[in-house]
């Protein structure tokens, strides 16, 4: 058992973040963002990504309008959702799109990063102090904001400083405020925490550069010191614009990655150089001891990649947060990964505005994602129980998989994925009407969900398209018993005391809504989203 930190908060109480991240251009006014709000209602979303933009809130130099951000207050409250603000300041996607006009058009004043030939790039200077002092002044102006309209109803729960910082179009600035600091020395606090590390990219590539106690950014580092020294220049821009915010107002702050692990992997090329990716994550941790958590953005579709993102991210040091994701297929079952296997702490998709159909109700291509946020919902208060624990397992069907073995406490389980023929004949009405029922179904949707193992024969499920079948632990000869019909598809599911659908109620407790039995749990059981969770008591 791992205690997850939970930096997210609602009345003083963990709160489990799950909601999707408006378009780019939601935020500027109420017509905008309505479609967001519709959509996260949709989804059976809780919280609401969306940006604030510098460029917005201070259009002339020192002349604040914080309009957008009352707007967005008040869409949030009258429909009863938390928000996320995303400050677009600096940096957005390794650029400079969202400063304003009058950073845009004074470069002399209003640093760029200089590319190694000599040509300014379209992203600030993380070593400009102009650049730093201007944004700072708009960040806290923001803080200050939010801790008077907001501070004593916590509608807004956290804000993301920037916008997947970083440079795209340069390794690091070349510039002279850039080059003197390359050629100075790393600081000792940072070799000291690498030469204290066991491993990992940061640790090796100064491994790889003779493990020197002390020197420049290229003798510590080697060939990745321009990505490096950049790394911890914008960390530190960043930390100390958190510094300076929560000494304002206390919430919690968090930073985005554009990740490495697509492409050629190369800094200021394919991703922008200096953010938070997998190869600088150490230095970043290092140098933002004020900002909670670094959080992916995974648009990562194959599950062995997907995988490897929420490993890396999923830290002692850092809970695993996902702020991004893909809004299709995949995403849907891969996502079950990240709640149960890594304990994510909250969970969105970008563009949430696309599940929404031209009548207004979903998306039909949207299923599947909308499906497994709605399932994730009704879960919530099991996640913010179990995570951590061994008493939370991910169903996801991968390509090709025709079912998932489960190893539970005392329990085999294991998950049946596929529709079609005799299995439909034991769900219901609802579930396994019409044509769906008839046919196998070519493009029949993925098994995925969470399966809680609640106490010795307890369990919760949620999730869809996947039976589970569950049978004791024991001697070889009790597993061979022939009452258990081994059939694969009409396998009889082992004795129960009751097989119940509910939902969870504000104070936690699980209600229900239906009983099962007959027929209707024959071959496993089974869950669909809008049957929200079922629960299975096993027979003793
Ligand atoms: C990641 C960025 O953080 C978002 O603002 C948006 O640009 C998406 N990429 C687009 O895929």
């Amino acid at each position: 058992m791992t205690t997850v930190r939970r930096p997210f908060t609602v009345d003083g109480k963990p709160f489990f973040t799950l909601g999707g991240q408006s378009r780019n251009s939601s935020g500027y006014n109420r017509a905008e963002a309505e479609t967001a709000f519709h959509a996260l209602k949709l989804l059976h979303g809780n919280t609401l990504e969306i940006p604030v933009y510098w460029e917005q809130v201070e259009p002339e130099e020192g002349v604040y309008d914080w309009t957008s951000v009352d707007t967005l207050l008040a869409m949030a409250r009258e429909n009863g959702v938390r928000l996320v603000l995303l400050w677009f300041g600096t940096w957005k996607n390794g650029n400079m799109e969202y400063v304003p006009a009058w950073v845009k058009c004074a470069p002399d004043r209003f640093q760029r990063v200089i590319n190694p030939y000599g040509n300014p790039v379209w992203v600030l200077s993380s070593h400009c102090d102009a650049n730093y002092q201007a944004d700072l002044r708009a960040f806290t102006g923001l803080m200050d904001h939010l801790k008077a309209q907001d501070g004593d109803q916590g509608t807004v729960i956290a804000v993301q400083i920037e916008n997947e910082p970083g440079i795209l179009g340069s390794d690091r600035d070349y510039g002279a405020d850039g080059e003197a600091m390359f050629d100075s020395p790393v600081p000792a606090g940072l070799l000291e925490r690498v030469a204290g590390l066991s491993g990992g990219p940061v640790y090796d590539a100064w491994q790889a550069a003779g493990g020197n106690e002390s020197g420049t950014w290229p003798e510590a580092f080697g060939v990745a010191a321009g990505e490096f020294m950049t790394a911890a220049s914008i960390a530190d821009y960043i930390d100390r614009l958190a510094v300076a915010g929560r000494a304002i107002y206390d919430i919690p702050l968090y930073v985005n990655v554009w990740l490495r692990e697509a492409g050629w992997r190369q800094p200021g090329g394919t991703y922008p150089s200096g953010g938070a990716v997998t190869r600088t994550l150490d230095i970043w941790k290092w140098a933002t001891p004020h900002i909670d958590l670094i959080a992916p953005d995974i648009y990562i579709a194959d599950a062995d990649g997907y995988r490897e993102v929420c490993d890396a991210y999923a830290r002692d040091d850092n809970p695993l947060f996902v702020p991004e994701s893909a809004p299709w297929g995949s995403n849907a079952w891969n996502m079950f990964y990240a709640l149960a296997d890594c304990s994510a702490v909250g969970y969105h998709f970008f563009a949430i505005e696309h599940i929404v159909g031209p009548d207004g109700g979903v998306n039909p291509v949207a299923q599947d994602i909308v499906g497994s946020f709605h399932a994730t919902a009704a879960a919530i208060p099991l996640l913010l129980k179990y995570q951590g624990t061994d008493r939370i397992h991910a169903v996801a069907q991968h390509e090709g998989m025709r079912d998932q073995y489960l190893d539970l406490d005392g329990w085999m389980g294991v998950a049946r994925f596929g529709y079609g023929g005799i299995e439909y004949a034991g769900m219901d009405w609802r579930h396994s009407g019409g044509e769906r029922a008839l046919l196998q179904q070519p493009q029949a949707p993925r098994g995925c969900g969470l399966v809680f193992q609640a106490g010795e024969d307890t369990f919760y499920l949620v999730g869809g398209a996947y039976r589970l079948g569950l049978r004791r632990k024991g001697p070889a000869s009790a597993t061979l018993d022939l009452t258990q019909n081994s059939d694969w598809f009409r396998e009889r599911q082992a004795p129960f005391v009751s097989v119940d659908e509910g939902h969870f109620d504000e104070s936690g407790m699980f209600v229900v809504d239906r009983r099962r039995n007959g027929d209707e749990t024959d071959n496993g059981i089974w869950v669909e989203p809008d049957v929200q969770v079922v629960r299975v008591v096993m027979a003793p």
